[in-house]
């Protein structure tokens, strides 16, 4: 057999039949070859530095996908502000000094949609023809949607259904990770002010108890599931066709609902800015999950940082019952957009809690080969910046680590390397939906509950890059409700 030659003990010519021989040196020809592709990579003068380790293709990605973070944190200290990464065949070229953040944003040889367009395939089971028909449309549509003007309104929603959802998912009797408080309350707070009310993606018990599980698996997963073949990661594929189940369902019972001016129906936008077409429940699959997978986490860091820092507490909740001395108390409850405005030092705790928790890293595919900083960079590359990172730059932030939402105060959030949306073209169009449920979810959390906390500050996740981190450990509280 042709394999057997490599078992072979010694290499005599004489003793090969010439198929053997056309296939060891076919071999070794392709070998060769690869070897030189390889040395001609790393001995372009004008290419960035790079780490590229011992293995073609596979690259650094040992080292890599061990800490991603922390590895492209030490690379930038060899390396400098611009490096590149060979990783498991991708070339990962890093922008990390803020100041070059324009070769990312403004640079028409580097592509938003490129970049994402196979991940949403996997994510969402769009095709390329569906993704660039619809996706502009899809970004416009919800960012006109949830715009500053619109958003005020969906305030009074959101937060009339936080006070329902927290009475449904806060148990008074035993300590509970938050967590999970603010995955249960959260999830159905914002489908149900998204999607409108009686969804069946939350409605009823059971569907919800379903939901969160195959939601936990899906982010989870979520990094490995828009790479891998569907069959390497069975759950998360399960996850993903029941929720493109349930979104077929959702438009088939939610057309046409909640259409008071006030209020919004993400499946009839959806429905009109797609034409109607068979796959608009995939892209509202794609809105669904981008509503909760970083809202959520954020929400819920916010609120571990003030109930972990005294000082920062105190202030919280003097400027809530300030801002809220005649509330009443009662489950129509609502807090509507004149109250957040007044919510300054809340709004404070919002940017530094998306400054500390933000993305590991954006993308961008390079289309054309181009210059950067002087440096090569060919087309194909993906051109990466670290939010994460760029957030920890001294030169804007002094004491990066440290929760200091004072920093914000008489401050533009215009800073140099704060990216925690992303920018450009196709910056993230649910930033001040974001912004405004974080916001509001701690503000009404305090207006009902007093609470005492069992657990240090839980460390994040570094080992996803993608989203905002997750809490590694559990962080218990026990609640009790205001009078
Ligand atoms: C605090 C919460 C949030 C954070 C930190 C966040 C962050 C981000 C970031 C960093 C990007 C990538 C942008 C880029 O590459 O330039 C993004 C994209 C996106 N975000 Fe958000 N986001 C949040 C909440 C939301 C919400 C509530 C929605 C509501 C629908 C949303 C919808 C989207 C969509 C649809 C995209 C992809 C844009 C596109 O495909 O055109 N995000 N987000």
């Amino acid at each position: 057999m042709w394999f057997d030659i490599w078992r072979e003990p010694t290499f005599t010519l004489g003793k090969l039949n010439s198929f053997e021989l056309d296939i060891r040196t076919g071999l070794i020809f392709i070998f060769s070859v690869l070897i030189l592709i390889y040395f001609e990579r790393y001995h372009d003068k004008k290419a960035p530095p790079s780490c590229g380790g011992w293995i073609p293709w596979l690259g650094c990605a040992v080292q890599f996908g061990k800490q991603p973070l922390g590895f492209i944190k030490r690379k930038s200290q060899e390396f400098g502000s611009i490096f590149t990464l060979y990783v498991a065949g991708e070339r990962l070229t890093f922008l990390t000094d803020p100041k070059d953040f324009h070769y990312f944003f403004d640079n028409s040889d580097v592509d938003f949609q490129q970049a994402v367009q196979v991940p949403v395939q996997n994510l969402a089971s769009i095709s390329r023809t569906q993704f660039y028909k619809y996706h502009t449309k899809l970004h416009d549509m919800v960012k006109g949607r949830l715009g500053p003007v619109r958003v005020g309104p969906l305030g009074s929603t959101l937060s009339g259904q936080l006070n329902q959802q927290f009475d449904k998912h806060i148990d008074l009797t035993e300590p509970q990770d938050l967590m999970m408080i603010t995955r249960r309350s959260m999830y159905a707070s914002v489908l149900n002010t998204l999607f409108g009310e009686g969804n069946p993606l939350v409605h009823e018990k059971a569907d919800y108890e379903e939901f969160l599980k195959r939601f936990i698996t899906f982010d989870n997963d979520f990094e490995l599931g828009v790479k891998l073949p569907s069959i390497f990661l069975p759950k998360w594929t399960a996850a993903k066709n029941y929720f493109l189940k349930r979104m077929a369902l959702t438009f088939q019972q939610m057309r046409g609902q909640n259409t008071q001016s006030d209020k919004l129906n993400m499946v009839d936008a959806l429905w009109d800015k797609l034409d109607g077409d068979e796959v608009t429940h995939k892209f509202g699959m794609l809105v669904m999950f981008a509503s909760i997978a970083n809202g959520v986490p954020a929400a819920y860091w916010m609120l571990t940082y003030i109930l972990t820092n005294e000082i920062v507490r105190e202030k919280v909740l003097k400027e809530i019952n300030d801002v809220f001395k005649d509330w009443q108390g009662n489950g129509d409850c609502t807090i509507d957009e004149e109250d957040l405005k007044k919510l300054t030092y809340l709004k404070c705790c919002v940017y530094e809690t998306i400054r500390l928790r933000s993305e590991g890293i954006i993308g961008r595919k390079v289309v054309k080969d181009t210059q950067i900083k002087g440096y090569n960079v060919a087309a194909g590359t993906m051109l990466m910046i670290s939010p994460y990172w760029s957030h920890r730059d001294e030169r804007y932030f002094t004491e990066p680590e440290m929760f200091k939402p004072e920093r914000w105060e008489n401050s533009n959030t215009d800073i140099p390397g704060f990216v925690a949306f992303g920018g450009g073209r196709y910056q993230c169009p649910g930033r001040w939906f974001g912004m405004m449920s974080m916001q509001t979810f701690v503000a009404m959390f305090f207006l009902k509950y007093t609470c005492t906390v069992h657990s240090p500050i839980p460390a994040p996740s570094l080992i996803h890059l993608i989203g905002v981190q997750h809490p590694t450990s559990e962080f218990l509280i026990s609640c009790s409700k205001k009078a």
